[in-house]
């Protein structure tokens, strides 16, 4: 008996062992098998392998990786590093992946090949927002999704889409406003846009990464009213509507635990509460703490050193890290990987059709151009020939921002070229003057090439040179019009500064405007002046002097013809503020808490650290306190009624708009349904972009004179023509936060609907009632670890 049974027991282990060698000879292949599978054949170096990117190893980037250990062999975009790892045993391809926003960033020179590889330069995101117009951000997001198929990446690392808490965040360009909903509707419809191509987005940087300064280390503190109505309500509308198939964590921390590892942050919220099933990264960094990342529901590591695959291994053998979390996140990888191209082996062209996107871009972009402007319908141009075009960026147009959101595109156009096409001819004297200026500063980078910083920070701009005498003067009689560029750029890695040259102008500048506008206004010309800017600056102090000013944001590769298009009337303006310009800076409330003009500010992949001094960590450096609470931008503005130079939501056109007939319903649930006709009373074409505010009665909670809840804009109408607007707003996008009971609230009672041309600009009103409150309890996390003072406005 003893003797069978020992036997049974060797016949089973041989058994055993026959299959687990046919196991090792045929592993489970990706695809044939279920994932299941495949995770249950992993070693634990494979997992953690997974988990981990490889673009440190694998890009001379860090040559002290250059050698990974680990399975490596990425699909390789060169200037385009970034990947997850293949296990080629279980028929598990690499991914790749590339930056950025407002298009791909790879180089342009490949080794081996004569072919330049250029994307193209879209609009970035501010002029996306600056649309007001979802389904065309769709559209033009679907076209940069193209661009990211063919050339063989799977994911595009955008958009950005952090908060524009205030204006002088250094990447704010990348980012679409100072309002939630409309960040989360925009956001929405570029996810939707890129990933219809069968390629993936990464939303980032979640959350709370509101400045750039000491970005890798800074605590981003705020009540959870603040978190959730404004930090987090843009993502949480991106998610259930758009579901990216990865989003990345961010750098900073938030309320006191770096984003990337917070379980509350990644899986309390993002995935139990918004039902997110996709992947998370880490933004570029190898920070301690992987163990708790991983812990947290950050399945991937990026960029990926080989030293976070040891963590996860050490860590799982010393107990400190459960499979089970480890297997969740490697599901989470390989479901991402399954839908990848690569993973499907797409033959790539690589050679998307960039014209047509060139031309898409210098059309669409015209969308997100805001007239600030247009003293006696000056614009569009009427029977013009000859410009005189000043300031330096006239010549050297800015398309897009620094830093990882820069794209290396083919061309940049310039104004005197858009004019050109245009049937206007920029004055040659003039002209060459700014030329040769740039072309000697060229001529010095020349010999002091830039830094890599530089470099990677895309072109700087150079600073408006003092006119010399007489330029302004040159010509002013056979000059029909005038015109001056003022440019502006940021980037990663930096704030903005309240200085001249950043947020105010420069004295060569005012000088510049105020002498061409002396001088064209002497012999009875226009000045018109285009701002070629990435975020927000001053105009209180000079918006009097031109007759018209043109918003142009950076537009992309093709602004100058896009700029010239408006000018001359070939096509015409229909972008509104996604973001207010206050009087002064200080009239904002954030910026009692926010590290403008710190010093050690404006540099790429700055490391900071811990800035404590004498044990204590220093304001707005290692920590910032949102004590503005819920009252950014136009919240706050609309409520105190205090002056703005321009508010959120104005823009003007080629043409007038009358708002009729507002009807507002409510339905047995609570949604409303709004209703406006828009007629086009003026005598051009033109699109008008109507927001829906909403004044809720106050219930327990202090609450904003109004808030965005919808928006529409109008397709192009002919002088005379109308069109039905329809905005639905559900009882929950009515919600407001309250903390004390960790619930969304919508109040019973009776609420305003503002339809407005701006959020200053109110055309016409209906009330309407809620008969039932409403509630939605979430999870009582991320509190602060010490109670923001926030300030009390009402
Ligand atoms: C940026 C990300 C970017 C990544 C890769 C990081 O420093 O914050 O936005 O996607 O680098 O370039």
């Amino acid at each position: 008996m003893k003797i069978k049974y020992s036997f049974m027991i060797m016949l089973t282990l041989t058994f055993m062992a026959v299959l687990k060698s046919a196991d090792a000879q045929n592993p489970p292949q990706l695809g044939k098998a279920s994932i299941e599978d495949i995770v249950k054949a992993m070693t634990i170096e494979e997992k953690a392998t997974i988990l981990v990117g490889d673009a440190w190893g694998t890009r001379n980037f860090n040559p002290a990786g250059a050698n990974s250990k680990y399975s490596t062999g990425i699909v390789h975009v060169p200037g385009a590093p970034f990947s997850t790892r293949p296990i080629p045993r279980l028929g598990i391809p690499g991914t790749g992946m590339s930056d950025g926003p407002a298009g791909i960033r790879m180089d342009i020179s490949r080794p081996g090949s004569n072919k330049k590889y250029y994307a193209t330069s879209f609009p970035v995101g501010t002029v996306m927002a600056s649309t007001w117009n979802t389904e065309l951000v769709e559209y033009i997001a679907t076209e940069m999704g193209r661009e990211v198929k063919e050339y063989g990446l799977d994911v595009v690392l955008g958009p950005g889409m952090n908060l524009q808490r205030n204006p002088l965040c250094g990447r704010n360009f990348e980012y679409f406003s100072e309002d939630p909903f409309l960040n989360g509707k925009i956001a929405s419809a570029i996810v939707n846009g890129i990933q219809s191509n069968g390629v993936g987005t990464s939303p980032k940087h979640f959350a709370g990464n509101n400045s750039e300064t000491n970005r890798f280390y800074s605590d981003s503190r705020m009540s959870q009213r603040t978190l959730r109505e404004m930090i987090l309500k843009g993502f949480e509308i991106m998610v259930k509507e758009s579901h990216p198939w990865t989003i990345m964590s961010s750098y900073n921390k938030l309320n006191g635990d770096f984003t990337q590892q917070n379980y509350e942050l990644l899986t309390t919220i993002l995935r139990d509460e918004w039902g997110y099933d996709g992947v998370v990264l880490t933004d570029w960094g190898y920070k301690e703490g992987t163990v708790e990342a991983v812990k947290a529901g950050n399945d991937l590591m990026e960029a990926g050193m080989d030293f976070e695959i040891e963590r996860i291994i050490e860590a799982v053998q010393n107990g400190s890290l459960s499979i089970e979390d480890i297997d969740r996140n490697v599901k989470n990888v390989l479901n991402y990987v399954v839908k990848t191209q690569h993973f499907k082996r797409y033959e790539y062209s690589d050679n998307p059709d960039i014209d047509a996107n060139a031309k898409l871009a210098r059309k669409e972009a015209a969308e997100g151009i805001i007239l600030l402007k247009n003293d006696d319908n000056i614009l569009p141009l009427k029977n013009m020939k000859n410009a005189a075009v000043f300031g330096l960026n006239s010549y050297k147009m800015i398309a897009g921002g620094a830093g990882s959101g820069n794209v290396n595109k083919k061309y940049v156009r310039n104004l005197d070229e858009g004019l050109a096409i245009n049937g206007i001819a920029a004055d040659t004297t003039i002209a060459d003057w700014y030329k040769k200026y740039i072309a000697y500063q060229d001529a010095t980078n020349g010999i002091n090439p830039p830094s890599m910083e530089a470099v990677l920070l895309g072109s700087q701009v150079l600073a408006e040179p003092l006119a010399p005498t007489g330029l302004t003067e040159k010509n002013m009689n056979s000059n029909d019009v005038a015109i001056i560029t003022i440019g502006r750029n940021a980037g990663e890695g930096g704030d903005r500064k309240i200085e001249d040259g950043d947020w105010y102008l420069t004295a060569a500048e005012r000088d510049l405007l105020q002498k061409v506008t002396d001088t064209y206004h002497s012999v009875g010309k226009k000045v018109v002046v285009v701002l070629n800017i990435g975020g927000v600056i001053e105009t209180a102090s000079w918006k009097d002097i031109p007759d018209a000013i043109l918003l142009a944001w950076t537009p992309g590769q093709e602004v100058g013809y896009t700029v010239a298009d408006i000018l001359a009337g070939k096509s015409y303006p229909s972008g509104k503020l996604p973001m207010t310009f206050p009087l002064g800076y200080f009239d904002l409330p954030s910026s009692h808490n926010f590290p403008y003009n710190y010093e050690g500010s404006g540099t790429l992949y700055l490391d900071m650290g811990n800035n404590s001094q004498q044990g204590q960590p220093v304001k707005d450096v290692d920590y910032v306190n949102y004590e503005e609470g819920i009252w950014i931008g136009y919240r706050y503005f609309t409520t105190t009624g205090k002056e703005v130079s321009y508010p959120f939501g104005y823009g003007l056109g080629y043409t007038n708009f009358d708002y009729e007939n507002p009807v507002v319903k409510v339905a047995g649930d609570g949604t409303v349904t709004a209703t406006v006709t828009v007629r086009n009373s003026g005598s051009s074409v033109g699109k008008e972009a109507v927001q829906l505010y909403v004044t809720a009665p106050t219930g327990e909670l202090t609450k904003p004179e109004i808030e965005l809840r919808a928006f529409a804009k109008t397709k192009e109408l002919k002088p005379g023509e109308s069109q039905l607007l329809t905005m639905k707003v559900d009882a929950y996008m009515l919600a407001s936060f309250n903390e004390s009971k960790s619930q969304w609230e919508t109040a019973a009672g009776e609420y305003t609907a503002k339809f407005g041309a701006s959020s200053s600009d109110i055309r016409c009103k209906a009330g309407f009632k809620i008969a039932k409150a409403q509630a939605w309890p979430v999870h009582n996390v991320m509190a602060p670890k010490i109670p923001i003072q926030e300030i009390k406005i009402k």
